[in-house]
């Protein structure tokens, strides 16, 4: 499967890259360094010394400027070479690409089509540590898959019965009970209650009520999901609609995740969580974390092993269930988007 290029991709959380730092990513294939020059702008390049490809994360910050530290040629941040030692003619093909970059929610985006048509716009809003009402931890996990598995994982809540029956604890009722599936211009919304259950583990009071999450996975593998639980009854007297967060009995957090193919078959999955100030603590949002670690590990090594049975058939094919209503749509979505760049780079040619 191929993934939209006109789409911002978390390459790094904020706190990944230092002042001066050089720091290295691969995404859709193409190797990217970032670094903060001395006036602290985010700069992205590719990652490959137009000399003798020698990666540029092992170069150095040199004021706004980064140093190949092979033979020392010396990059602009618009990609174009500034100084050859020892040769006066820099010839007009000395340059690397060069990738529009921005900072926001905590997270590095870099958009990986053409950097003149990046939309700031595109962002997706995801809830990053400086949020008033979130207390957020966060990780990121590389996988041995390609990244449109870990997206279809999301995209279908069905797996938390099983999957996650050791870490969230989750009922039958994920497996059994479908969302109400909406599609968005960028994305699919994912709106669920669970009525008369206790909480899952890690959240759970023992009390029975009615829990309520809502979820949007966004273009290009970005989900942003809220949550709590509310009085029995409430699911009822909303109409089954969303509630007043407000009216919340407890358990209101928000996670925000990314998936990033690096290669065809690896993908870096970041991701934070977090209850809200009102309804937790930073002990709480430690032991989600840990409970995160465990849920997303329990991930890993389902969809890695399912990678491998699908490089080991000829001619793989899938049979869809009635779970997989956003997955579809999520993939539908994306290749019309690939259609449409492709079809705009062909007319411009
Ligand atoms: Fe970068 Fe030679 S490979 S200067």
């Amino acid at each position: 499967m191929s993934y939209v290029r006109n789409a911002w991709y978390v390459a790094a959380w904020s706190h990944d890259i230092g002042a001066q730092k050089p720091f290295a990513i691969t995404i859709l294939g193409e190797p990217v360094v970032i670094y903060r020059s001395e006036s602290d702008r985010l700069i992205a390049l590719e990652d490959r010394c137009v000399h003798r490809m020698a990666p540029l994360s092992l170069g150095r910050c040199e004021g706004e400027r980064l140093r190949c530290m092979y033979h020392g040629l010396l990059f602009d941040p618009d990609g174009k070479v500034a100084e050859i030692p020892g040769q006066d003619i820099i010839p007009n093909q000395a340059r690397v690409k060069s990738y529009a970059v921005i900072e926001k929610h905590s997270w590095i985006w870099v958009w990986m089509g053409d950097a003149a048509s990046a939309d700031e716009s595109l962002i997706p809003p995801a809830v990053g540590f400086d949020h008033p009402d979130f207390i957020l931890g966060s990780g990121h996990l590389d996988y041995a898959a390609e990244a449109r598995l870990i997206n279809d994982n999301l995209l279908d809540f069905s797996h938390l019965t099983y999957v996650h029956a050791n870490s969230f604890g989750a009922t039958d009722t994920w497996a059994r009970n479908r969302p109400v599936v909406t599609p968005l211009a960028r994305g699919v919304r994912f709106e669920r209650w669970i009525t008369g259950e206790a909480g899952m583990r890690g959240r759970d009071d023992g009390v029975l009520h009615d829990r309520w999450t809502s979820y949007d996975f966004l273009i290009p593998g970005v989900l942003l999901m809220t949550g709590g639980y509310f009085e029995p009854g409430t699911a009822e007297a909303c109409n089954h609609q969303a509630p007043d967060l407000d009216d919340a009995l407890g358990g209101i957090t928000f996670t925000s995740q990314a998936v990033t193919p690096m290669q065809a078959k690896t993908a870096r999955y970041f991701f934070s969580w977090g209850p809200h100030r009102r309804h937790g603590d930073e002990a709480l949002r430690d032991a989600l974390m840990k409970l995160a670690d465990m849920a997303f590990g329990e991930d890993k090594v389902m969809i890695e092993a399912q990678q491998r049975v699908i490089d080991a058939t000829p001619d793989p094919r899938i049979m869809p269930t009635s779970a997989d209503k956003g997955v579809t749509l999520f993939n539908r979505l994306v290749e019309k988007l690939v259609r449409a760049e492709q079809d705009a780079l062909r007319n411009a040619a």
